[in-house]
């Protein structure tokens, strides 16, 4: 099979770091591997199609490119799926979902346009073999996909099947589980370099479900995040089984002891119960380390500083233990989570890093633009982020001994 035009859809704000990933997986580089808005156009084989569902944590899928036509109404779309040549990707046995998403069409209904491409690739197939292939919106063998702008349509096939995030190993989740391609996003932009033989120790205070830590655990066992998991192009035609486990021995072979450890902790003894199970089913037991315990009481787990990266709980109700004993946000009315004693739980976090924590780095992910100030601590890096819809950043605090800043009367957040 020739060079396919892929694109991998990602989160908004991780186009760049998701190129730096498919250059080091794929070796691609200059014109074969572009930044887009909203993820990264490569030309790959088909291997490396398959090698890039297997190892990249950042990308949502990987979609082969297959026609791209100016288009103004649900009649050239139709033209257009008439065109692309399906029997070369799928039979008449396989069933199949069209999914459309749109940027400014004109077009008034957006499922009507997808009926039609539909009904394109089932005639041409019944054109060219007498039989239609069925439509299954739920279980689809093969997921089908368009993308609308003013006047451009583009038409995918998935090689993916269900979005790379689902790594096959979280089946314990807490309330508000960061997604696993958000988790290896916020670790690629902190730098964590897992390579270097002078990694730094890695640890999330607030790791709840542990898919921080498990994702961390992973990069540094340089483990591909789907080697448990399934993926659409094993239905598709192009697919060789031979070639598939092949690349899934060499991706393990290529697993390694980590040159850092990796620690977790959360104060509710449940979430630590999740995370640990998770691990297990992760192949990463053996590697992290995951206790209970209260942010504001747990001392660093290592003599050697290192880097801590979470997502702390905001609006939402943090689980009573120890100092940490809270009221819920619904009791106090209050924006920022309470301690029992009456500080803001952030302050004393600040406090208590400070005092504690000093030569480390956090990393600390919310979608409160104003934390720094709250914590009276200057962040050193700012990353946009978004958690799903909600626009986020991911602070960088370098922590050194000492007071903490004043609190600033009315204090907005900083300029970059
Ligand atoms: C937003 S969740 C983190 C989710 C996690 N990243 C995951 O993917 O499952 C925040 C976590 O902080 C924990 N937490 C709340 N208060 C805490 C405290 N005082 N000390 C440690 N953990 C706390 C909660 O139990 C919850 O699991």
């Amino acid at each position: 099979m020739n060079q396919l035009p892929l694109f991998l859809p990602c989160a908004a704000g991780v186009e760049g770091f998701l190129a730096d990933e498919v250059h080091h997986i794929t070796g691609l580089v200059g014109h074969d591997l572009l930044v887009g808005r909203g993820g990264v156009m490569a030309m790959a084989s088909w291997r490396q199609a398959m090698e890039l569902n297997l190892r990249s944590r950042l990308a949502q899928r990987v979609l082969v490119q297959l026609s791209q036509t100016p288009y103004r109404n649900e009649r050239d779309l139709y033209e257009a799926a008439s065109a692309v040549a399906w029997e070369v990707w799928f039979t008449t046995k396989n069933t199949f979902k069209v999914d459309i998403t749109a940027q400014h069409s004109p077009l008034t209904s957006l499922n009507f346009a997808a009926l039609k491409v539909k009904d394109a690739v089932a005639d041409r197939f019944r054109q060219k073999t007498g039989v239609r292939p069925d439509v299954n919106t739920q279980w689809p063998d093969v997921r089908l996909y368009v993308h609308l702008t003013t006047d451009i349509a583009t038409l995918y096939i998935d090689t993916s099947g269900e979005p790379l995030f689902k790594r096959g190993w979280r089946t314990d989740k807490g309330d508000a589980p960061l997604k696993e391609t958000l988790a290896a996003a916020m670790i690629a932009a902190s730098g964590w370099n897992a390579d270097a033989a002078t990694a730094l120790p890695f640890y999330d205070p607030c790791c709840g479900s542990g898919t921080l830590v498990i994702e961390a655990a992973q990069i540094a066992c340089n483990m591909a995040a789907g080697s448990q998991r399934h993926f659409g192009f094993e239905k598709l035609l192009p697919y060789q089984a031979h070639v598939w486990q092949a690349l899934k021995a060499q991706a393990q072979a290529a697993e390694r002891v980590p040159n850092a450890p990796i620690f977790g902790s959360d104060v509710s003894h449940r979430m630590v119960d999740f995370a640990e199970r998770n691990a297990e089913r992760a192949g990463v037991a053996q590697v992290v380390q995951l206790r209970g315990g209260d942010a504001l009481q747990r001392m660093p787990p290592t003599a050697t500083p290192g880097m801590m990266l979470l997502n702390p709980p905001y609006g939402e109700r943090i689980e009573a233990a120890g100092v940490a004993g809270v009221q819920a946000l619904a009791q106090t009315g209050r924006e920022t989570p309470q301690t029992e004693d009456g500080g803001e739980f952030f302050l004393q976090l600040a406090s208590h890093w400070k005092k504690n924590f000093s030569g480390w780095q956090a990393w600390v992910l919310t979608p409160d633009l104003k934390l720094p100030g709250r914590m009276r601590l200057k962040e050193s890096r700012r990353v946009p982020m978004w958690n799903g819809p909600i626009e986020c950043r991911l602070f960088k605090f370098d922590l050194v001994a000492g007071r903490l800043k004043p609190r600033q009367p009315g204090a907005s957040e900083p300029s970059a």
